[in-house]
């Protein structure tokens, strides 16, 4: 029998896969502290997770019965890959499960952030009735820049293509071909692109070279009244130059639904003017999770029965 631990919270489609399985057993568990669920490996042969729960080298160090470590979501920055390759686990993601869904979120924050919801939301629930104050803007016709045009950034230049935007995008690693076939005018340089959009939206996975990629330098030569979305990962945009900019007002608004720290315990961002937060809620749809789920499920029976590996 392979042991398979689940740590954050898996749809039911997921966990029915494996608990079908008559070589799985399957070990449900929420909550663990680093320090539990280090212990609670030590008798699995797969895990499980989403987001929340993070496997540093300490979790990971002198686990020799873990072979597999799936994450039900695109990429594996809550796990360090260093020590799981040392430790001779093997790391996979499903990367397409969650692709609509946040692109999808980011149109709602974008759409969200043109016409104040989030404002108009919460003055209504006072009892107010702000008409004039909260007169938004059209997307019609303005220019939304996407920085990192992979599956989420491409599926996000497509429905604001069907919401007649103009599209810019920045990706180094994107053909210009692709780019003129999704009808998306690529530029070559994040300093130029970030000065010609009334929208700009960051779709990268959070690495070294992309960390801080929209600071104050580069907030500086925006249009002034840009919005700025993001739905990637927390740290892309320096969120203190956000704020900054967000109070002078040199960016009328700005969504996130991605933080530096999750829960934010430094609230300056999420409470500066013109800010709409989510709590990482771009792949919490039903249908993105049961895909993921699924996804997840079959990856880690798969490794674990038959020694396949996919997206590693
Ligand atoms: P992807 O790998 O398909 O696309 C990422 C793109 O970023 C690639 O095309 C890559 O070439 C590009 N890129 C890399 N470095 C770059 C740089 N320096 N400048 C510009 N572009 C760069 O990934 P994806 O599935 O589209 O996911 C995008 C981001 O969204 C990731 O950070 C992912 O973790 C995040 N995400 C968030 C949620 C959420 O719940 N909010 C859900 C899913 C994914
Ligand atoms: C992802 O990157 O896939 C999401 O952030 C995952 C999640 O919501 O857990």
């Amino acid at each position: 029998m392979y042991r398979v631990l689940i740590t954050d919270n898996l749809s039911p489609a997921g966990l029915k896969i494996l608990e079908d399985n008559p070589e799985i057993e399957v070990d449900v568990r929420s909550g663990l502290s680093p320090e539990e669920v280090r212990e609670a490996l030590k008798s699995a042969d797969g895990i499980i997770i989403r987001s929340a729960t993070k496997l540093t080298d300490e979790v990971l160090k002198g686990q020799p019965r873990l072979k597999a470590i799936v994450r039900a979501g695109v990429g594996v920055d809550n796990i360090d890959r260093v020590a799981a390759t040392r430790e001779g686990i093997v790391v996979m993601n499903t990367p397409a499960g969650n692709t609509t869904s946040t692109a999808e979120q980011t149109i709602a924050l974008m759409m969200g952030l043109a016409r104040n919801i989030g404002p108009a939301y919460s003055t209504m629930k006072e009892g107010k009735w702000e008409r004039k104050k909260l007169t938004g803007t059209q997307v019609a016709g303005k220019t939304l820049a996407v920085v990192g045009l992979g599956r989420i950034g491409l599926s996000v230049a497509q429905r604001a293509q069907g919401l007649e935007m103009k599209v810019i995008g920045y990706d180094p690693f994107l053909s210009a071909e692709k780019a003129a076939e999704y009808g998306i005018e690529l530029y070559k340089e994040v300093d130029e692109i970030v000065k010609h959009c009334d929208f700009l939206s960051v779709h990268t996975p959070l690495t070294d070279e992309t960390r801080d990629l929209i600071n104050a330098e580069r907030i500086a030569t925006m249009r002034p009244g840009v919005r700025i979305i993001n739905c990637a990962r927390g740290g892309i945009i320096n969120e203190d130059d956000l704020a900054d900019a967000l109070e002078s007002g040199k960016v009328a608004g700005a969504a996130c639904d991605v933080f530096t720290q999750e829960p934010p315990e430094n609230r300056r961002l999420i409470d500066a003017p013109n800010m709409l937060s989510t709590p990482h809620l771009g792949a919490s749809t039903d249908e993105a999770q049961e895909m993921v789920a699924l996804e997840a499920a079959e990856i880690i029976t798969d490794y674990l029965t038959r020694n396949e590996i996919r997206h590693a």
